[in-house]
């Protein structure tokens, strides 16, 4: 392997840019010609294309976002695309790709290993939806940053003895809920993987309102419904004097934390570790604190299991 291409797709996830670090330095001391792909797979089609330096991935390990910029593009899933995608890697020499993303960015890599570049992919999500990882990179720094909301709300909801219904990101998956809800004492934690009623939850503010505690934090993953509905529903059972928050795309921003550029570096050198090997068509995960890969055929026939020992342990934490 001479040539390897590096591209983020997908949404942009804090740690990201200590991935690429991690995989062009990592490539670059075996002596492997590095290629950084702006905007993932539409920067492919379209050959924004550059060759990268050390210097080039200097100062980013601390930078959120992506400095490669990314992209959802629907149209790698159709052929015509991937055969543009192609003729741009056969124009840059580029032999193999790491490809940070989500599962979407996933199935152009396995296309593109299947044309015979070998493509790995790593976790770059703050969802943390992905199989056979206990974390994908990003997640904790958005963990973080929505606890720093909460601790922020707390404030506002202890002073005027308030109901908040805060909205925090996950798309299907309520994995930022239950980790933040936990972290932040949230009272009730709200997640597509149970069953939920509002009714209940009402009740059981009123029972914290009846023994003293007048201020609520209720946890609510956007995959369940919107803040504004869940409070609209919530005060037909009572005036809780509640409010709202969609935290927003601001969860998505800020510099990564400690453990999102340790689990990036990890896994960026792995990534290279294994195209060195031949390897493609897989995906890096960290499993029991222990770097491991898959076949991403077995992510795709596989779901994400959030840690729901968590919603259970705040059960009764929030009393
Ligand atoms: O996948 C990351 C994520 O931030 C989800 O949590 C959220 O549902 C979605 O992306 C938002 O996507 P966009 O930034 O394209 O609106």
């Amino acid at each position: 392997m001479k040539k390897i291409g590096i591209m983020t797709s997908g949404g942009d996830a804090p740690g990201m840019n200590a991935a690429i670090r991690a995989v062009a330095r990592r490539a670059m001391s075996f002596g492997i010609e590095v290629y950084g792909i702006n905007y993932g797979y539409a920067g492919l089609v379209a050959g924004d294309i550059f060759k990268m330096e050390r210097s080039t991935v200097g100062d980013i390990i601390n930078r959120g976002g992506t400095i490669l910029y990314s992209a959802r593009y629907p149209e790698f899933a159709q052929e015509e695309g991937q055969l543009k995608g192609i003729e741009q890697l056969k124009k840059f020499g580029i032999d193999a790709l790491v490809v940070i993303g989500g599962d979407g960015s996933y199935h152009g890599a396995l296309r593109l290993t299947e044309h015979g570049y070998n493509a790995v992919g790593l976790p770059g999500t703050i969802d943390n939806d992905i199989p056979y990882t206990d974390f994908t990179i990003g997640f904790d720094t958005a963990v973080n940053t929505v606890v720093e909301s909460i601790d922020k709300i707390r404030d506002t909801a202890a002073s005027h003895e308030r109901t908040f219904v805060v909205e925090v990101m996950g798309r299907g998956a309520g994995d930022i809920a239950l980790w933040a809800g936990v972290a932040g004492g949230a009272d009730e934690i709200i997640v597509p993987e149970r069953e939920f009623n509002v009714e209940q939850v009402a009740k059981n503010i009123q029972n914290l309102r009846a023994r003293g505690k007048k201020h609520t934090i209720v946890v609510l993953a956007e995959g369940v419904m919107h803040a504004d509905e869940f409070m609209n529903q919530l005060k037909q059972y009572g005036d809780f004097d509640a409010r709202s928050t969609v935290l927003g795309h601001v969860q998505r921003g800020g510099s990564p934390s400690a453990r999102d550029r340790v689990l990036a570096s990890k896994m960026g050198a792995y990534a290279v570790d294994l195209l060195n090997e031949g390897k493609g068509g897989i995906a890096i995960g960290m499993e029991a604190n222990e770097l491991t890969y898959h076949n991403m055929t077995d992510l795709f026939s596989s779901k994400h299991k959030a840690d729901l020992s968590l919603y259970d342990i705040n059960k009764t934490l929030a009393k």
